[in-house]
């Protein structure tokens, strides 16, 4: 049978985890589809200096991204570069000349994504981007075609390994944020800039894209509130343990009368929640349909191999569809088009609080802090308040009863000139519809 023909651009993590199966892995990839893939060109900028898997030697290398696109036996392109600007020039000169593109690049698809499947659409081409959020996770597929028949109500997930792994950490060993971070950095699980990953915008782009595939509306990082995870402490577990809870940065889809509400932020699960076993680098997703109920997805959420299945897996599905002439291509935002959103204020949501205080120890802090939230209508819950050597920095928790992040944050307002705190009270959701 004659191949389908594969040009790979970007020979970093995700394209050289994808080069070593596709030529690793030919045989069983050409026995599921009834024809091999063949690699007939990779490029990078520095593709001389790149280290290729053996099974390459006919395949052009160029450093010119171009020479894939226009090469007139190349029939899908992947474009395994990152970033907005080149990785979009890509796609779209690929679907210029017709050719099917797969891609890694959770930016862009969550920035651009819906304009360039209007593209796809005119061109009669398709894009395909599983590998762009949790990378050995088929969570799109899921999405798009496993249950697709169903109406989804929530989608949660742990989707930035790298603030898995350090909040992990936290919580095992008692070692604080920055020791852990800079530990992680050393190892290279963390970039040296690590704000994208612990400021949590890594996993908005990545719950952007999987709230558009699971709610059908045009959603960008921006439409999202967002919260990173640099203040939580050892103490913070110390607390949540005690209420029988786990801290994670929670990426959040609801659906409310209101409309979909989402949120990327450090939140307390309830231990006996299974998103809540989810430790180390690892990611996961966790949808509940109106008709199928609740489904659970776990795996790898990046690494070059993979995130290289989820690359190949892509390039088998399109050229299988290339090679059938299908002319119906299922939409990656798993809807034929995208509706618009209009974004509802996390002052919307509605759930029980952890309020972490530290403060000057002296009588009476206890009652100031409970006016101000009896003054907002919320009720305490419990008073949590280990021993501590240090009466100048002493740490405890209240913890409040469902209301309003609206009361919360007039809550918080009424405490800001409190004279005892040491820095502002640390809110976070305890998540109890899981
Ligand atoms: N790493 C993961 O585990 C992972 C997981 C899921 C998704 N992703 C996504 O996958 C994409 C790639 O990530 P990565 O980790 O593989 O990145 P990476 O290791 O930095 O690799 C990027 C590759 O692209 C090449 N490149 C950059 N600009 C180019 C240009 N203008 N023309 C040709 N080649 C160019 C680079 O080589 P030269 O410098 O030689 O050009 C390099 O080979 C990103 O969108 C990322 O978000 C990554």
């Amino acid at each position: 049978m004659q191949p389908v023909n594969i040009g790979i651009i970007g020979l970093g993590n995700v394209g050289s985890g994808a080069l070593t199966i596709l030529t690793e892995n030919a045989s069983q990839i050409a026995a599921k589809l009834g024809f091999p893939l063949h690699v007939a060109a990779v490029c990078s900028r520095h593709v001389a200096s790149a280290k290729l898997p053996a099974g390459l030697e006919g395949a052009l290398k160029t450093a010119d991204w171009r020479e894939v696109v226009n090469h007139p036996d190349i029939h899908i392109v992947a474009e395994l570069i990152g970033g907005t600007g080149v990785a979009r020039e890509i796609i779209e000169a690929s679907a210029a000349c017709g050719k099917s593109v797969v891609t890694a690049n959770k930016e862009l698809m969550a920035l651009h994504g819906a304009e360039l499947w209007d593209q796809a659409i005119a061109a009669r081409i398709n894009i395909a981007m599983e590998a762009s959020v949790a990378g050995g996770i088929p969570i799109h597929t899921v999405l798009r075609e496993g249950i697709s028949g169903d109406r989804i109500t929530t989608l949660y997930g742990i989707l930035n390994g790298t603030c898995n792994f350090i909040l992990t950490e936290i919580e095992q060993r008692g070692a604080d944020f920055g020791h852990v971070l800079a530990e992680a950095q050393a190892a290279g699980y963390a970039e040296a800039d690590p704000s994208a990953d612990v400021d949590g915008f890594d996993a908005r782009s990545k719950l952007a894209i999987l709230s558009a595939l699971a709610f059908g509306e045009r959603i960008v990082p921006s439409d999202i509130y967002t919260e990173g995870i640099r203040r939580i402490s050892p103490i913070d577990f110390e607390y949540a343990h005690m209420l029988d809870h786990t801290i994670r940065l929670v990426c959040a889809a609801r659906q409310t009368p209101k409309g979909l509400l989402l949120s990327v932020r450090p939140s307390l699960l309830p231990r006996s929640t299974i998103l809540a076993s989810v430790r180390g680098a690892y990611n996961a997703a966790w949808v509940r349909g109106k008709y199928g109920a609740d489904t659970f997805y776990y795996g790898r959420g990046a690494g070059p191999l993979p995130t290289g299945v989820a690359v190949v897996s892509d390039l088998m599905r399109v050229a299988r569809e290339i090679r059938s002439g299908s002319p119906e291509r299922v939409s990656p935002f798993a809807h034929a088009r995208l509706g618009e959103y209009k974004p509802l204020p996390i002052a919307l949501n509605h759930s029980a609080y952890y309020l972490r205080f530290r403060v000057k120890d002296r009588p009476g802090i206890i009652a100031s802090l409970a006016a101000a939230l009896s003054a907002e209508k919320i009720s305490l819950d419990a008073v949590l308040q280990l021993p501590q050597p240090n009466a100048d920095d002493l740490p405890f928790v209240i913890t409040v009863a469902p209301t309003t992040e609206q009361s919360i944050q007039d809550a918080l307002q009424r405490m800001a000139g409190m004279d005892f705190l040491v820095e502002p009270p640390l809110a976070l959701p305890m998540e109890g519809s899981l």
